[in-house]
């Protein structure tokens, strides 16, 4: 994977030391295009990353995951399949502000994150305050964040989490499939969502507009 154009996975040192050398630059200097960019963090086999691209071709798609055998599959298939408009990063979420500047992206999606159902790993949610404050820092005003996900706790923390912080979703549904959303959200299904379909699980959907300019609360800890 190290010789994948279509990869980048610039050791923690590297990261932690000076902003990574993209920052505030993808579109000019890896795109060369001006278009929108939407990131899905924690892509996994990069299912969602390369079916949006192939969708909107106008769009530029980055996939971001820790798992180098998993993002390998998703960079590959970009490469066989000559998607432009791809590119993988491999790192730890949590230092994602090291890799984009203020406005550059313009909508996360979250699929299927690991819910870290434990309440003392809830700074770990990636829909939780520590997250949506680092998210505030690159993503355009109003922008976008989309979460699909089999695990009703962490739909309804996220709501709880919005609501806290006088916010209300866009849309959101706890039945995607039952929805009038089934057409378009639930077009790409990602490995994951495969298997928790077949397991019978019900696939939950929300999306809401990033406030930048609101500093998110974490919801008190005996709510
Ligand atoms: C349950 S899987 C979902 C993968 C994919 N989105 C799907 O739906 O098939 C969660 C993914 O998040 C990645 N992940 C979890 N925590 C992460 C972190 N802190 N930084 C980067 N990736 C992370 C894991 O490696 C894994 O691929």
């Amino acid at each position: 994977m190290k010789t994948f154009p279509n990869v980048f996975e610039p050791a923690l040192s590297d990261i932690i030391q000076q902003p990574f050398p993209l920052k505030s630059q993808w579109n000019s200097a890896y795109f060369g295009n001006t278009h929108p960019i939407t990131l899905e963090l924690g892509c996994g086999r990069g299912e969602y990353t390369t079916g949006l691209a192939i969708r909107n071709p106008d769009r530029n798609y980055i996939g971001v995951d820790i798992k180098g055998a998993r993002i390998w599959q998703g960079a590959r298939y970009a490469l066989d399949n000559q998607l432009s408009n791809v590119a993988f990063i491999r790192t730890r979420i949590e230092f994602i502000t090291s890799f984009f500047g203020p406005a550059e992206v313009d909508e996360i999606w979250l699929t299927f994150p690991d819910p870290q159902e434990k309440k003392r790993r809830a700074k770990k949610r990636l829909t939780g305050s520590r997250f949506l404050n680092a998210y505030r820092t690159f993503v355009k005003p109003g922008g976008s964040i989309h979460l699909k996900t089999d695990h009703p706790g962490l739909y309804d923390y996220t709501l709880k989490l919005l609501a806290y912080n006088n916010q209300q979703p866009e849309v959101c549904t706890t039945d995607l499939y039952a929805s009038s959303l089934a057409e378009t959200v639930g077009a790409i299904q990602t490995y994951y969502e495969q298997m928790f379909l077949r397991e019978g699980k019900k696939v939950l959907y929300l999306r809401f507009a990033l406030k930048t300019d609101h500093e998110y609360a974490e919801i008190p800890e005996t709510e």
